[in-house]
């Protein structure tokens, strides 16, 4: 029970590593609310965790919008009465050959993979500060650290995670909040499953494992660093990802 009564928010918990993530923290004893903006998921995920009724609620979140991230913030209060845990994972990739990429396939990554974390973390402070602690995490990529074919938008965004997480970080430690984030290698989702096969080939050949991770190899690490056994670490970006490159 490594998250007996704490309060968590997963956003983009409906699917794939933020799915793992919310099974994973119920397990430990937190009390979740999924926010996603996939309703019927969200709704199915909730009704299907029935060892876990009234831990689990789910709030339909459109984390790019701030009015809606506000939203979200204030139903997990009403529901749960607090927050200890932010767990910024909600993500989208619009892949393309930079010569071929579009503005809006630049802006929708940004808005949702960086503004999102933004917003939902800019809703979340008030509270955190005000209790004098809390923990966020943030999703970042083995494409923000190394760069990927195909994925400017989509590194850059994951890049812009990792300098909020430092930049929060240095200006929220000595209120209590630590804030690190985790950098998942390619991981069994549907993010991923719908790449081409070959493509699928190409990227676990580069792996030291040899196997894309499971969502719930990316769940424990976000458990890790939730729990009190991280309560020194801080402004670090943990990479989950095999061994691609070391
Ligand atoms: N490494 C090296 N070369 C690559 C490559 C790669 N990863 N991916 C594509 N190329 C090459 C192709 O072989 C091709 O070369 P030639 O012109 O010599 O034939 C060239 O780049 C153009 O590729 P396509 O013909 O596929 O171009 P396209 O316009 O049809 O599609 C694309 C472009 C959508 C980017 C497609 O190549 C693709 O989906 N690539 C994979 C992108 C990727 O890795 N996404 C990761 C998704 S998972 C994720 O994002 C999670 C995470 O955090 C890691
Ligand atoms: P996924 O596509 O399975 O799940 C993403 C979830 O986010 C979905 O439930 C979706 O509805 C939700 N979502 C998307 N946009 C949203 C928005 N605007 N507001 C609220 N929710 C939204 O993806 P996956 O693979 O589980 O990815 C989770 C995170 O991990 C993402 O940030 C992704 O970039 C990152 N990541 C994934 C890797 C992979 O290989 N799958 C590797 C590295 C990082």
């Amino acid at each position: 029970m490594r998250l007996k009564d704490k309060t968590a928010i997963i956003t983009g918990g409906a699917s794939g590593i933020g799915r793992a993530a919310v099974e994973r923290f119920l397990e430990e004893g937190a009390r979740v609310v999924i926010a996603d903006y996939n309703q019927d998921q969200g709704e199915q995920l909730v009704s299907e965790l029935t060892d876990h009724q009234g831990r689990v609620a789910f709030c339909q979140t459109d984390v790019s919008n701030e009015a809606q991230a506000k939203a979200a913030v204030a139903f997990t209060l009403e529901t749960f009465g607090r927050i200890d845990i932010l767990v910024n994972n909600a993500g989208i990739t619009r892949d393309a050959m930079f010569t071929k990429m579009t503005e809006d396939q630049f802006d929708q990554v940004m808005d949702i993979n960086v503004k999102g974390v933004f917003h939902m973390t800019h809703a979340a402070l008030p509270h955190l500060i005000e209790q004098g602690s809390g923990k966020i995490i943030n999703t970042s990529s083995v494409s923000g650290v190394y760069g990927n074919v195909g994925q400017t938008n989509y590194a850059a965004s994951k890049a812009a995670v990792i300098g909020m997480t430092k930049s929060w970080a240095k200006e929220l430690g000595r209120k209590g909040i630590q804030v690190n984030a985790v950098a998942p290698g390619f991981t069994a989702t549907p993010m991923v499953e719908k790449m081409p096969e070959k493509i699928i080939g190409q990227m676990t050949s580069v792996v030291s494992l040899q196997r894309l991770a499971k969502p719930r190899d990316i769940a424990n690490a976000y458990l890790f660093l939730a729990s009190d056994e991280a309560d020194y670490v801080h402004g670090h970006v943990l990479h989950v990802d095999g061994g691609i490159m070391m």
